[in-house]
């Protein structure tokens, strides 16, 4: 299986405080990988890395087998890996379906927006029941499923998302990752930081445990449970 990502050896830093030691970790061609770790363990700073959006201050970072450490954060865009954003991060004063035309246009071209428009709306259901609604009153979980929709339909190679389940209702979260195994029966794969573990476990082949920075342990999902600390199991 080739690796769609592969940090080796990472070591970050925010100025002078140093937030990684020697990270390596793999994600094979649509493989699901959960990130795991107590607060301020290094998850966000890893998921940043691997996007691109944090340039290791040593060691390497691939995508797809070429060496983009450092690179801007559009090369890791192009080569095929999407973050899928934080929170809410939509433009309030246009409409759903405006929204996604939008993203749709830059990503897909003018040709592409009606293709693009109707995946977007299988994906996302509820969208459709509300494409002419302003994104700025959609609720929370509405507004994130807007977000991985801009993502998702890109069917990226690998999308790192950070906490996509923070905050929403248990309902919602649940419709986000059945969105997520569509996804990756796609072939999509998966980095996913994420404080529900069982949520995590029960999507991922493979668990990454971070400790103060460094890899601590890391497993196949089925042996998580036993081998991961109770507070990172019950921390949601
Ligand atoms: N911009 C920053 N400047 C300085 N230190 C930072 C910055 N961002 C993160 N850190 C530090 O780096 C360490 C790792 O943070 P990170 O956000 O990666 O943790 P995390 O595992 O995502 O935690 P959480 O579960 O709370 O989201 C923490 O000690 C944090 O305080
Ligand atoms: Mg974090």
């Amino acid at each position: 299986m080739s690796a769609v990502l592969e940090l080796r050896g990472v070591s970050a830093a925010y100025g002078p405080f140093r937030s990684l030691f020697e990270v390596s970790l793999t994600v094979g061609a649509g493989e699901a990988v959960a990130l795991l770790g107590s607060n301020g363990a290094g998850k966000t700073t890893t998921a940043r890395v691997a996007s691109g959006l944090l340039a290791p201050s040593s060691g390497t970072v691939w995508v797809d087998g070429a060496d983009l450490s450092g690179a801007p954060a559009w090369r890791y865009a192009r080569a095929g890996v999407a973050h899928a954003p934080e929170g809410r991060s939509v433009f309030a004063t246009l409409s759903v379906e405006d929204n996604l035309r939008l993203s749709f246009r830059q990503s897909k071209g003018r040709a592409g927006v009606g293709a693009a428009l109707d995946r977007a709306f299988e994906l996302f259901p509820v969208l459709a029941k509300r494409r002419h609604q302003l994104a700025g009153t959609l609720s929370g979980g509405e507004q994130r499923m807007l977000s991985m929709a801009r993502v998702m339909v890109d069917a990226p190679k690998l999308l790192v998302a950070d906490e996509l389940s923070l905050g929403l209702a248990p309902i919602v979260v649940d419709q986000v990752y059945d969105s997520l195994q569509r996804l990756r029966e796609a072939g999509t794969a998966l980095l996913i930081v994420e404080q529900h573990v069982p949520h995590a476990l029960a999507l991922c082949d493979r668990v990454v445990l971070l400790g103060h920075g460094a890899v601590a342990w890391h497993g196949s999902a089925s042996e998580a449970p036993t081998a991961i600390p109770d507070k990172v199991f019950h921390q949601a």
